[in-house]
């Protein structure tokens, strides 16, 4: 098992990360990337690998289903690594007609392909065959300030169409499991930050502005909490669920670094100042603007990850200074990575659309 590895969304922030990490620390895997190449989907993230023939890409759509059934008989696919989804909660909230499609039918459909293939034709059990889904924090809806942890047992609330969509699609997968006997498994993480990220989300997208003189523009009164954990510590625990953990059961991972999202913009803001860069406005947090609040805004999540820690012996290591010191420097780094999507003109339509219409907080 877990020789020929589909990856769906692998040209993603996490998916690229993910691809990069599996070629690092386990370079017998041959890698099947599907990914449609949406707005957050690059073949450049993909770009100097260290294992090109162990990768193969792939472009397609996850709601294909006769598709997804070719791969998995041509490639003779054993682990499936579900990244592939519309990922940013600001656009479901313009727009969820997408996130329906992809995360809950594109879910689906990955679903019955895997159970007419490795289940039906071809009666692979657990020892063969696993279907590993990628899910968030966000099920779970907001903790309040002196809320225990989500738990792997707390019931499911989404608060966005984003993570509405994310709670429909473990509940398929877990039922498949339970329904079909497909061996799935299942994690939920917290927020990410790193290489490759789309600078649409909070991190990359206050580096970018920092370093072009543009607002930071904050939502609300910045007092909301997220439980930030690298990128590539991410990769290592799915690796490890899927190696170590138990089928049918879902598992935890977060970060432990819980700071208000104004202090993380006030820490970008330093570790700039630090670099000392040519940037158009210095000192960076004189570019910090409070904004209108998004819709619904979530306002804390955390992770009890014990389950994880306790059955797999994984832990995060990076303290988030740490985390976002490596995380600048690599943007620093890629510069012509970042501008080549700022020039794109349906990047500037999405800040437009976010970010014209709010008022000031
Ligand atoms: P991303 O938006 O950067 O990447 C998503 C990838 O999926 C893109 O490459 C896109 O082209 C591809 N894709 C979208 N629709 C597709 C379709 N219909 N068929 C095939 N490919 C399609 O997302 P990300 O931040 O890398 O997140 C990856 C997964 O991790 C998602 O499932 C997300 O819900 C989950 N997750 C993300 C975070 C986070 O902080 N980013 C935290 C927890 C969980
Ligand atoms: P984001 O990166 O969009 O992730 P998520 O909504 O999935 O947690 O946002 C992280 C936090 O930062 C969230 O509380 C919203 C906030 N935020 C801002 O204050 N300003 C911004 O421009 C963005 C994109 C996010």
């Amino acid at each position: 098992m877990n020789q020929n590895i589909l990856v769906t969304g692998g040209a993603g922030f996490i998916g690229s990360n993910f691809i990069r990490f599996i070629q690092n620390h386990q370079p017998h895997v041959h890698i099947t990337n599907l990914d449609l190449l949406t707005y957050a989907g690059h073949l450049e993230n993909l770009k100097d690998l260290p294992l090109p023939d162990q990768h193969e890409f792939a472009q397609g759509d996850i709601c294909d289903q006769d598709l997804v059934e070719s791969l998995l008989r041509e490639k003779e696919i054993d682990t499936i690594v579900h990244f592939a989804a519309e990922s940013h909660v600001d656009r479901s909230i313009l727009g969820p007609a997408a996130f329906v499609q992809t995360n809950i039918v594109g879910t689906f459909s990955l679903l019955e392909a895997t159970r007419k293939v490795w289940l039906q034709e071809n009666q692979q059990n657990e020892e063969q065959v696993r279907f590993h889904h990628i899910s968030t924090d966000e099920v779970y809806g907001a903790l309040g300030p002196g809320d225990p942890a989500f738990e792997e047992t707390t019931p499911y609330s989404p608060n966005s169409p984003y993570a509405a969509s994310k709670a429909s699609s473990d509940h398929l997968v877990r039922s498949y499991g339970h329904s079909f006997g497909l061996p799935i498994s299942i994690s939920n993480c917290s927020n990410n930050y790193g290489p490759y990220q789309f600078p649409e989300k909070l991190i990359p997208l206050m580096i970018t502005n920092a370093l072009n003189g543009k607002p930071l523009p904050i939502y609300g009164d910045g007092q909301q909490i997220r439980d930030w954990l690298y990128v590539e510590e991410h990769c290592e625990a799915i690796w490890k669920i899927i190696k170590e953990g138990k089928v049918g059961e879902n598992y935890h991972i977060g970060g432990g670094n819980q700071p208000a999202n104004i202090d993380i913009v006030r820490t970008i803001c330093t570790l700039l100042d630090e670099a000392d860069l040519p940037s158009p406005v210095l000192p960076h947090s004189k570019l910090i603007e409070y904004v209108q609040d998004r819709p619904g805004h979530d306002w804390r999540y955390a992770m009890n990850i014990k389950k994880i820690q306790d059955e797999l012996g994984w832990s995060p290591k990076h303290t988030l200074e740490n985390g976002l010191r490596k995380t600048i420097e690599w943007y620093l780094k890629n510069s012509s990575w970042l501008k080549a999507i700022q020039k794109r003109q349906d990047y500037q339509n999405w800040i437009d659309d976010n970010y014209q219409k709010r008022g000031k907080a």
